[in-house]
């Protein structure tokens, strides 16, 4: 190869492969690959999106300074010690860059969310996983890859893609059994549909000490990800950093008025999530009933466990059939599942049926 070589670091990495939206030669196309809201963007966001139109010559106010204000009202934060970014994955990567680096390690979780690794590659760390016990993330697993080179150690809490909740006295013995100079990025993607009374999304252990820090996002419950908009919440020292690095306009003006405007959504999350939990238990049920595996989840998604890689393509490749696009799981380590997006209700008893047809014309072949 001639031409400028990039790092050594930069070939490692396997570029992440977004769920996909199109399929050729299908008019209408139900996109379940990327877990984004099951409503669309909410009407508040849309109206506010058109109303800026005329401003987009404009510079957006490069502290977010509306919107963090806006989420610290929704969630009771100080929003000083909130930073706004490009979706959340620039606040990873951020992360990786000013804690990780070339000597370091970053510590993830077998099936965790792949822009850890992606990231802490790109850092220049290694980024070491640790195996997981019944799709879930293991504590004790987790702490037994500490070493002096670790620096960060990252648990999505609900996991993407396995759905999976680490209980809120696991993540406090993670904390604890962590030395305290090793970074806790807590990523509450999904926490607005946990329903669980005991769940805390990160701001306790952010409170706690000042080696804590929690991400959340808004391509989720408030069906903004075109928007790309995520948060951080953590510590001083950690908020500091992120701002002395982050793009300098990292939110656009778009962004931020449509995000300040899902806030004040009345009943958006609520409704969101009520739908989610009743959607996802009923196609739980169904592919259960037929002898489908799927596995709990917490988030706006199910993984649905196939038993061999060769079942789960024949599906996957029978629902495209179909119009539906869920998502492949080879580059979790996962060949044998799918992941499906709740979608509305129309579209989780479309998925199923698809299903059922599936697995009669497997019945008939044999
Ligand atoms: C666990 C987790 N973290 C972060 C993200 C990235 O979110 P954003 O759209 O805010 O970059 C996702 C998106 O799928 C996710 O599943």
């Amino acid at each position: 190869m001639s031409g400028p070589q990039p790092r050594a670091d930069v070939l490692k990495i396997a570029a992440y492969v977004g769920g996909e939206s199109k399929l050729p030669g299908v008019n209408r196309v139900i996109k379940l690959s990327s877990n984004e809201g099951a409503f669309g963007p909410p009407p508040s966001a849309q109206a506010a999106f058109a109303r800026v139109a005329a401003d987009l010559h404009r510079y957006p106010d490069g502290g977010s300074v509306e919107l963090r204000r806006a989420i610290g009202e929704k969630f009771g934060l100080d929003p000083a010690r909130i930073v706004c970014g490009t979706g959340s994955d620039e606040l990873i990567q951020h992360l990786c860059l000013i804690y990780g680096g070339p000597g370091t390690e970053i510590i993830a979780s077998r099936h965790g969310f792949l822009m850890y690794e992606i990231a802490g590659t790109y850092a220049g760390s290694r980024v070491v996983k640790a195996p997981e016990r019944n799709l879930t993330a293991d504590v004790d697993a987790m702490l037994a890859l500490v070493s002096p080179a670790t620096r960060v150690l990252f648990l999505a809490n609900p996991n993407n893609p396995t759905g999976s909740l680490l209980p809120q006295p696991e993540v406090e013995r993670l904390r604890q059994g962590l030395p305290p100079e090793v970074l806790l990025v807590l990523d509450a993607a999904y926490a607005e549909f946990v329903e669980r009374p005991d769940y805390d999304a990160g701001v306790k252990l952010v409170d706690a000490a000042d080696n804590t820090v929690m991400l959340r996002t808004f391509s989720k419950v408030f069906g903004l990800g075109g928007m790309r908009v995520g948060w951080a919440y953590g510590p001083p020292g950690v908020v500091d950093a992120l701002n002395r690095v982050r793009g300098v306009f990292n939110v656009n003006l778009a962004a931020q008025a449509a995000a300040v405007a899902a806030l004040s959504e009345p009943g958006w999350v609520e409704r969101n999530r009520a739908h989610t939990v009743a959607a996802r238990g009923r196609l739980a049920e169904r592919l259960t009933a037929l002898g489908i595996k799927v596995w709990p989840s917490e988030g706006n998604f199910s993984l649905v466990d196939f038993g061999t890689a060769s079942r789960a393509d024949a599906a996957n490749a029978w629902l495209k059939k179909r119009g539906i696009i869920v998502r492949a799981m080879a580059s979790y380590q996962l060949p044998h599942c799918l992941r499906i997006t709740i979608g509305t209700d129309d579209e989780v008893l479309l998925v199923c049926d698809a299903l059922a047809e599936f697995v009669a014309a497997e019945g008939r072949a044999a």
